[in-house]
């Protein structure tokens, strides 16, 4: 009974991914690209046991009740289909968010338990097979894979849906800086929000030509190291996938009472001549975009009109590694 330990970090999409063509394989409507981030991460352990008649799941120490692991199950499934191994799984996953983040992302878990689970059935997959298996947990896993700037693409089998990466070493003076206006669980996840969108938004077809644009603009963006134009696409972007949940029937928003005041502060900063960007995933907590030597600004402001254990700074970070 061989214990592998694996530690995979969170990311923040740039250009989101939100639309399943594919539930079953996780194929997304279109590609998407993240930046991966160092604070947040999962490390998790998985050995493989011939005394238990179940698969045994506990996330930061509290077991997991059957229904609630049905996605970790899945990819142990599937570990075990590509590896021979019939026997279940010890499954010890620890998040390592700051506490009461908000942040917990299903990206960093599933990405971890891949890595774990892949190597503990004595599969020898590179990162991309890793990134092939992530994905069947959970979308955004498929990026956590790798370190810093990583594009997702979209693919239209299995096989062709993986993340590439663009830049793993970054070099570029960025943050991203966490605002956490509730730490609590989405109401709406994210698999219930996109099949929302994808069959009842009108604007569905625009998104998917927006995605494509943006994907074409932000990337050599990126790799020229430009602030302005990255930032303004990744702002635009976000709002853009929100605009999905606005438009849905029935319409919802993850947005909470201080998202839009905070929106207000990162514009009034920008308006004070602080370069700064915001983006939203499936909650109301924003994430903002600057360059290093912006940061003590952006966090001073933060930190007076919220309160300074609501801001966490965050830098980009590796990909998975095994402990
Ligand atoms: O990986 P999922 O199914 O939780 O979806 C993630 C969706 C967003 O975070 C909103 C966008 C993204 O690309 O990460």
């Amino acid at each position: 009974m061989t214990a592998v330990t694996a530690r995979a970090h969170t990311n923040i999409a740039l250009v989101k991914y939100w639309g399943k063509a594919d539930t079953e394989l996780m194929l997304p409507q279109t590609s998407s690209l993240s930046l991966t981030l160092d604070q947040f991460y999962t490390d998790t352990t998985v050995s493989f046991d011939d005394s238990l008649t179940s698969d045994d799941v506990a996330i930061n120490d509290q077991r997991l009740a059957p229904a609630a692991s049905v996605k970790v199950r899945h990819v142990l499934d599937l570990v075990r289909q590509q590896s021979g191994e019939t026997r279940f799984a010890h499954v010890a996953s620890m998040n390592h968010v700051p506490t009461s983040a908000g942040l917990a992302s299903s990206a960093s878990a599933f990405a971890a338990l891949a890595g774990a689970a892949s190597r503990a059935a004595g599969l020898n997959q590179s990162r991309t097979e890793l990134s092939r298996l992530a994905r069947r947990g959970s979308g955004s896993a498929t990026r956590s894979i790798f370190g810093g700037f990583v594009k997702w693409q979209a693919g239209t089998d299995d096989a062709s849906s993986v993340a590439v990466p663009i830049q793993e070493d970054v070099t570029w003076p960025i943050a991203m800086v966490a605002l956490v206006l509730d730490p609590h669980h989405k109401k709406i996840s994210s698999t219930q929000g996109m099949q929302s969108s994808v069959t009842t938004s009108p604007y569905y077809p625009a998104w998917k030509q927006v995605v494509a644009e943006d994907l074409a603009a932000i990337t050599p963006a990126i790799l020229a190291q430009d602030f302005t134009t990255t930032g303004e696409i990744l702002e635009a972007n976000a709002m853009r996938m929100h605009a999905l949940t606005l438009s849905a029937n029935p319409p919802y928003s993850y947005f909470n009472g201080e998202t839009l005041a905070a929106i207000a502060t990162v514009q009034a900063l920008r308006a004070s001549g602080i370069a700064c960007y915001y983006t939203l995933d499936a909650g109301p907590n924003l994430k903002v975009f600057c360059q290093e030597k912006d940061l003590g600004a952006v966090t001073t402001r933060l930190a007076s009109q919220f309160s300074a254990d609501q801001v966490i700074v965050a830098h980009p970070g590796p990909g998975i590694t095994f402990l």
